[in-house]
């Protein structure tokens, strides 16, 4: 493929500290990585995670990151958010070079424009549902109401809950909810079902579809399970470090119809 005309990187390249995002129109390209490789270093010894990845997500699309374990699902996934960089290659968001970013830019464009959810809910134990997303919307430029996330995610009932009065699955749609009550374009999400039985894996799998359906985030979804795959636009198949396989569903399951 073409390099230039391929990639959403190809234009002028501005400051990452111009803040010139037009907002993405669906089937637009997000991110684009080209050659990306990430080595961690331990001491004397090299663990390759990453060995050149070639990647577009477009915007609005929901896509199921499968692979073994040590495959470098998290690694592609963290590049991505910005929460580790990779050894080399490029990493474009819309207009903007991730790599060679500084940390200050990073972690503006993280706050900005990513929402993540991790298998553990990392929740504030002492604040209640609507406080924990309310202490994120405090500091976005365009949150949503904590109430408004919250029902979304099917949570308009629990709203003064602690973590510790509910389940491990509304703890999940609670954490879903504060991923975007700040409006994310994007939303990364890494084993959010892998703590969960299926039945309540599903509901958290429903809250996902919904916010990508409603609000148009494009959505990453990191699973193990396989069943899961048939909800995702495309499915990318990772296996030591390089992508094996991206296919399209040409039908799509509803997270409902889902088992694993
Ligand atoms: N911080 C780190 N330091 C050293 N090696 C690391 C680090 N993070 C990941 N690795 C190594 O990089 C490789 C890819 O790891 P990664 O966490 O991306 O895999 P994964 O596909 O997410 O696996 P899992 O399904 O088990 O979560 C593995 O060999 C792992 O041991
Ligand atoms: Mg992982």
């Amino acid at each position: 493929m073409d390099e230039a005309s391929s990639s959403c990187a190809a234009g002028a390249v501005p400051a990452a500290s111009d803040r010139v995002h037009e907002p993405a129109v669906a089937g637009d390209c997000v991110f684009s990585a080209r050659g990306l490789t990430k080595v961690y270093r331990m001491g004397e010894v090299e663990v390759p995670a990453l060995r050149g990845i070639d990647l577009e997500l477009t915007a609005g699309e929901l896509v199921v990151l499968l692979g073994p374990s040590g495959s470098g699902k998290s690694t592609l996934l963290n590049i991505l958010g910005g929460l580790d960089t990779p050894t080399s290659g490029e990493v474009w968001y819309l207009d903007h070079q991730l790599t060679g970013a500084t940390e200050q830019d990073l972690t503006r464009f993280r706050r900005e424009h990513v929402g993540f959810v991790f298998q553990f809910y990392n929740l504030i134990p002492s604040l209640t549902a609507r406080e924990n997303v309310a202490a994120v919307t405090e500091i976005a430029e365009a949150p949503m109401r904590p109430e408004e996330a919250l029902a979304m995610v099917g949570l308009g009932e629990r709203l003064d809950h602690f973590p510790a009065q509910m389940s491990g699955g509304e703890q999940q749609r609670v954490a879903i909810a504060r991923a975007i009550a700040k409006n994310p374009a994007v939303l990364l999400c890494d084993e959010p079902t892998g703590a969960l039985d299926s039945q309540t894996g599903v509901v958290v799998l429903e809250a996902l579809e919904k916010v990508n359906q409603t609000l148009g985030t494009l959505t990453v979804l990191i699973t193990h399970n396989a069943g899961i795959a048939a909800m995702a636009n495309r499915v990318i198949r990772l296996s030591d470090g390089h992508i094996v396989d991206i296919r399209a569903n040409a039908t799509r399951k509803a997270a409902r119809e889902l088992i694993w």
